[in-house]
């Protein structure tokens, strides 16, 4: 073949390049920080329990690190960014993607529970993209992927929820659509840096604990589904290796959704 353009291969490959997934022992995570091992990244695998954290990255094979991470302390988040670039030589690849906070209904929510939320889902994403873009601007740039989710651009259908132990809790919203906003304007301002900052919204992906524990909800969310079904953990990976990689250099300021066409109805 007579190509004119750099192969797929090479613009999806991530061949020297270093990876922070925060919360990369979750269900999503693990995939995602499979992906960019995949691709030839070293991969730093980041959460409160460093032992999930230590078997993914053993898992991922040689090269990779487990660091322990609360992203509820700005002071803890900049101190594991400053290990990896000690420990691996450089950050070119943020995931923002840990994330917990309380799960109350609308009539019962505090500002306590939007208080937690808004520190990890919101504070915790911005101060780790601040910390990595501040090496990234001086180096060779990056690319920073905020984690959302659908319910930061629509509403839940409350009936999927009613009467069953799930819930759609006011908190996640509001913290999930400030993501996407954030995104876009980090984007603005960093594009001149040479820094990427895309979010990437997952539609449902329940875990196989919540689909063995609340199987109601599942089944009806699956209704709702134009496929019919659930998202699998494998299927976030091709999203992020685009938002990640050279295939996606012209991509910034962009909320990817992966979710099955579950807003496109
Ligand atoms: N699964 C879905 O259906 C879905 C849909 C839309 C969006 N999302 C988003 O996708 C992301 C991952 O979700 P998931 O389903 O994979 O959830 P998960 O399995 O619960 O994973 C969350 C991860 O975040 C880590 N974490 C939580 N609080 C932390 C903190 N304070 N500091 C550092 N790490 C922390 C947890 O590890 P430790 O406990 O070790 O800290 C865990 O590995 C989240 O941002 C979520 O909102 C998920």
């Amino acid at each position: 073949m007579n190509l004119i353009t750099p192969p797929l291969e090479q613009l999806f490959s991530l061949a020297g390049k270093v990876a922070i997934v925060t919360g990369g022992a979750g269900h999503l995570g693990r995939p995602m920080a499979e992906a960019l091992a995949e691709l030839g990244a070293k991969v730093v695998v980041a959460s409160r329990n460093v032992e999930n954290c230590q078997r993914v990255a053993q898992d991922l094979g040689a090269g990779h690190l487990a660091l322990r991470l609360d992203v509820s302390s700005a002071d803890n988040i900049r101190k594991v960014v400053g290990q990896t670039i000690d420990q691996m030589g450089r950050i070119d690849i943020l995931v923002n993607n840990a994330y917990s906070g309380s799960g109350p209904s609308i009539a019962e929510a505090t500002e306590d529970d939007f208080a937690q939320s808004y520190r990890t889902g919101v504070i915790g994403y911005f101060i780790a993209a601040q910390e990595c873009w501040r090496f990234m601007r001086e180096h060779e740039g990056g690319s920073i992927i905020n984690i959302a989710s659908m319910y930061g651009m629509v509403a839940s259908y409350p009936d999927a929820y009613e009467g069953t132990a799930g819930g759609s809790p006011p908190n996640y919203h509001a913290v999930k659509g400030a993501v996407i906003h954030l995104t876009r304007h980090l984007a603005v301002y960093w594009a001149k840096d040479g820094v990427r900052v895309n979010a990437l919204s997952p539609g449902p992906f329940p875990s196989p604990r919540v689909r063995q524990e609340i199987p109601e909800m599942v089944r009806r969310l699956k209704t709702k589904s134009p496929m019919g079904r659930m998202g699998e953990p494998g299927e976030i990976k091709g999203a992020l290796a685009l938002l990640a990689s050279e295939a996606g250099s012209y991509i910034t300021g962009h909320n990817l959704v992966v979710d099955g066409g579950w807003t496109a109805w």
